[in-house]
């Protein structure tokens, strides 16, 4: 099994591949080790991670101690979580590495030496400062591209959204409150309530995000439709609420299409059961599967698709076996699945 710390695996299957009990476990990691378990894999190749931040600004979320209020461990963390598991089934890789699975053998060659397959774990800062002068005049020629053109941006944002909010009342209700946009010489208002934009005057607001301007201009210019993944995976803004955290609003700013939001505020209304009585089962690829996810109630007929041996419900990630609903992320959430027999 190969792993990525997205939660992206490759997986060398052992004959009789067994499943295992396990409490409910959710952080990519322990997610990771649960996955490992549920196949019984023989083979464990952490790799594709964790990212490396060599820009000046992000350097300290690199986790380089292990103490930092970082969400993003190298394999090294990995396999030391993995071996308190009891398992001692992880191959340490880097590029280049061969690794070759036979049903009798696992064999595997580095292109350096022991020492230097390390080394980027061992002296991880200096390996970081060397990566970073490397790239030191790409980083500060990409940083020169962001541009600032002084778009009226509450103008722009009236335009693209104040449609989308229009389609999505209960989606707006569910967010509950004012979110502001804070950026170099303008205040936004999204105004959920009552599905407006507009420059902010010192309304109470719920929810606060500041974001640099060059960053910002950027997803408005280019009409990015989900901005969890064009700005906020960058890490290069920050946030406050009032209150627990509310996924309708990172829902929200995933949905920025005409057909995105449709499918956010559909989801919304069936969660609050203000639907049109639907069937609870729904056909996917040839199987007959429960209509709602067992994680936290998607609607498979929008969210669920068949990968290989699993129905995957691509809102959260999570996995379910064919052959048995058996759900690898949680014991206790296990889909109702059989074949489509007419
Ligand atoms: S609702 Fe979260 S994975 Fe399905």
């Amino acid at each position: 099994m190969s792993y990525d710390l997205a939660g992206n695996f490759n997986v060398a299957r052992p004959l009789g591949a067994a499943s295992l009990a396990k409490p409910a476990l959710t952080c990519p990691i322990t997610a990771s080790i649960r996955y490992v378990e549920a196949i019984g894999a023989r083979v464990v190749v952490p790799s594709a991670g964790p990212p490396c931040f060599l820009d000046e600004d992000l350097f300290p979320i690199n986790m380089i101690n292990g103490d930092e209020l970082s969400i993003f461990p190298d394999q090294t963390e990995f396999i030391a979580r993995l071996t308190r598991h009891g398992n001692n089934n992880a191959v340490m890789n880097i590029p280049g590495t061969a690794i070759s699975v036979s049903p009798t053998d696992v064999r595997v060659q580095h292109c350096v030496s022991d020492e230097a397959v390390q080394r980027p774990f061992v002296h991880k800062r200096e390996y970081l400062l060397e990566y970073q002068a490397d790239w030191a005049e790409w980083l500060h020629d990409a940083k020169a591209s962001w541009v600032v053109n002084n778009t009226n941006l509450v103008s722009e944002l009236q335009a693209w959204w104040e449609p989308l909010l229009a389609m999505a009342p209960s989606l707006r209700a569910s967010i509950g409150g004012n979110c502001l946009v804070k950026t170099e010489g303008e205040n936004i208002l999204i105004d959920f309530p009552n599905g407006k934009i507009s420059t902010y005057n010192d309304e109470p607001i719920k929810f606060r995000m500041e974001i640099g301007r060059p960053l910002l201009e950027g997803v408005v210019r280019q009409k990015a439709v989900d901005w969890s993944n064009s700005l906020f995976l960058s890490c290069r803004f920050t946030a406050w609420r009032d209150g627990s955290y509310n996924e309708y609003l990172y829902n929200f700013f995933k949905s920025l299409s005409v057909e995105r939001m449709r499918r956010a505020e559909q989801e919304v209304v069936r969660r609050n059961g203000i639907s049109e009585k639907v069937s609870n089962e729904i056909e996917l690829g040839g199987y007959v599967v429960q209509r709602y996810c067992p994680h936290r109630k998607a609607d498979l007929s929008e969210f669920g698709v068949i990968e290989g041996d699993h129905v995957v419900c691509t809102l959260h990630g999570w996995k379910f076996q064919l052959s048995d609903g058996a759900c690898l992320n949680a014991d206790d959430h296990k889909l109702s699945v059989r074949k489509r027999t007419n």
